[in-house]
């Protein structure tokens, strides 16, 4: 039993894969491209891939043979899933160890946006602060206002309860089901899509990647954002349409966004979002702590050692 781990992730896995007699190679030279890694994952029946590895249809027909794929990641938008389980492929994935690392992350933007921490810091780096001002650098101030969360799941909700709790924001939320211990504990209160939009001063995208949320945010919805809202978005960067966003950034109808996820990852270079002031995007870190990045290489071993053994995978993506 041979396994691939297509990126350097840290060493629990690879110690918890052969404590279980599993030969464990780490690809750990330049990424492995679509191609290069449909032809090296033929000498394996198990891949902990990353976010980044296209895992499609095609692929997987093309290495039926592999008994299960441990995604390092919670979303799983990457692989083909109705397609793996068709064909027998378990996948697995990393929920709940990453949800408090990456709501802290949305925080993060949060509070980096509505108070203008990049160009203010960028002022002190290049030596342009010269004094006090009375009237430079003022921000939003979050206390009493709304946050509207898209995707009321495990991590829309921790970060809810976070504004909540330390922030003092009131919270709506669209999602597909109720949340009723969720609306009793922290006073959230549902609403349609619309609404969510049009009443937000905060909106904050945590939905997984499919068919249904692909390009969710486009031209129209944009403009229903109230003028002077904020958008994060630590989910992916396809839900919205970037150059739509680009443009209430750029006429100011929205104060300002939070990014730590685009499309593509990277962005080019000259991507007119870079070129904004009112934005700060991040290199996709929601869940790059150490505590977190350590549990969720452990998960991902328990995921290939379940599926090697032929036994339900603790974390199990079915479609
Ligand atoms: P989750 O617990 O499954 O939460 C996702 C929520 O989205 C669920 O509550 C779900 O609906 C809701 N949803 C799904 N489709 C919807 C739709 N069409 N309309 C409205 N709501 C919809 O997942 P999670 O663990 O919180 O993770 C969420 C996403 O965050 C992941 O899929 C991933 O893409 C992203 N993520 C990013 C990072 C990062 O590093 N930036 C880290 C972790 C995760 P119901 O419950 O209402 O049915
Ligand atoms: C990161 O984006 C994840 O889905 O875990
Ligand atoms: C600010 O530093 C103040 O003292 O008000």
């Amino acid at each position: 039993m041979r396994v691939l781990i297509t990126q350097p992730i840290p060493l629990a896995a690879v110690t918890l894969l052969k404590e279980n007699n599993i030969d464990v190679d780490v690809h750990d030279k330049e990424v492995l491209s679509y191609e290069q890694l449909t032809q090296k994952a033929k000498d394996y029946s198990g891949l902990v891939t990353m976010l980044s590895d296209k895992i499609d249809a095609k692929f997987l027909e093309n290495n039926s043979h592999l008994k299960v794929i441990a995604n390092y990641a919670v979303g799983t938008n990457n692989i083909d899933v109705a397609a793996a389980t068709k064909i027998g492929i378990k996948v697995g994935n990393t929920p709940d160890v990453l949800t408090n690392a990456t709501a802290d992350l949305a925080l993060a933007l949060l509070m980096g946006v509505s108070r203008n921490l990049l160009p203010a810091a960028k002022s002190v780096k290049d030596g342009k602060w010269s004094k006090w001002e009375p009237l430079g650098f003022r921000g939003v101030e979050l206390k009493g206002k709304t946050l509207g969360i898209f995707g009321a799941g495990r991590i829309g909700q921790c970060f809810a309860k976070k504004c909540k709790t330390a922030l003092g924001m009131n919270i709506l939320y669209s999602s597909r089901s109720q949340k009723s211990d969720f609306e009793t504990s922290y006073d959230a209160q549902k609403v349609s899509f619309e609404k969510l939009l049009e009443q937000s001063d905060v909106l904050s995208l945590h939905c997984p990647l499919t068919d249904q949320t692909k390009g969710l945010m486009d031209v129209e919805r944009f403009q229903q954002m109230k003028t002077g809202s904020i958008l994060i978005n630590t989910a992916r960067g396809e839900l919205c349409d970037q150059s739509a966003l680009f443009e209430v950034l750029r006429s100011n109808h929205l104060y300002g966004a939070g990014l730590d996820v685009t499309t593509p990852e990277p962005l080019p270079a000259d991507s007119p979002l870079l070129s904004l002031e009112n934005i700060l995007i991040l290199p996709h870190i929601g869940s790059a702590t150490f505590s977190t990045r350590e549990e969720m290489a452990k998960l991902a071993a328990h995921n290939i050692i379940a599926g090697l053994n032929s036994r339900q995978l603790i974390a199990e993506v079915v479609e």
